[in-house]
């Protein structure tokens, strides 16, 4: 299930989801490993399987809520625990509307992790400690990257590893 990237951090692999039942038990295993303040800044193009990957760490947190992308109203949340705040940044134009959010501020108002989609679009507004996660096309399916950005997100980097991403013993179903 595991693939070498040769990626930027020491010791970082590449996960293969062959399908999106892959993606959404890797987000369930992160799900259960979040605490309140966590935030998972997600990265790739459409289609890639970022709100998948949402829908999964909400259940993850217990919630039964529907992860949808949030495009409208720009955040989305679903009650669990701890809760979790689902923001896509796609419709930003300006870096100062994601800022105007208040996002963190909110977070730790209600007790509830963030889960943002869209990075690109605010790399220099995202909170300070991060776990991003860059989804991109696989040959078969889709591959997720971790990224820990500060000490408490390379914790949240290491339980969400200790439970095996979710993918242990994944039959990798064929599409
Ligand atoms: N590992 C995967 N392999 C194949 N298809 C996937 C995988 N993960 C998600 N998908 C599918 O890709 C499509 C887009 O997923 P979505 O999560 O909406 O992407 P994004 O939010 O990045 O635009 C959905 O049909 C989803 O089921
Ligand atoms: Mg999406």
């Amino acid at each position: 299930m595991f693939r070498h990237s040769g990626g930027k951090q020491e010791g970082e692999s590449s996960l293969w989801l062959p399908s999106p039942r892959d993606t959404l038990r890797l987000g369930q295993a992160l799900g259960r490993c979040l605490e309140a303040g966590d935030c998972v800044a997600l990265f790739g193009p459409v289609g890639a399987g970022k709100t998948t990957l949402v829908q999964g760490m909400a259940e993850g947190t217990g919630s039964e809520a529907h992860a949808t992308s949030p495009s409208f109203v720009l955040v989305h949340r679903y009650a669990g625990t701890p809760n979790l705040l689902h923001a896509d940044l796609y419709r930003i134009e300006r870096v100062s509307e994601f800022e105007d959010l208040a996002l963190e501020e909110m977070a730790e108002a209600e007790g509830a992790a963030m889960a943002i989609e869209w990075c690109e679009r605010c790399r220099g507004a995202l909170p300070a400690v991060r776990l991003e996660v860059h989804m991109s096309y696989a040959a078969q399916g889709r591959q997720a990257l971790p990224w820990a950005i500060g000490s408490r997100a390379e914790a949240l980097l290491d339980a969400w590893r200790r439970a095996g991403f979710g993918l242990r013993g994944a039959t990798g179903d064929r599409p």
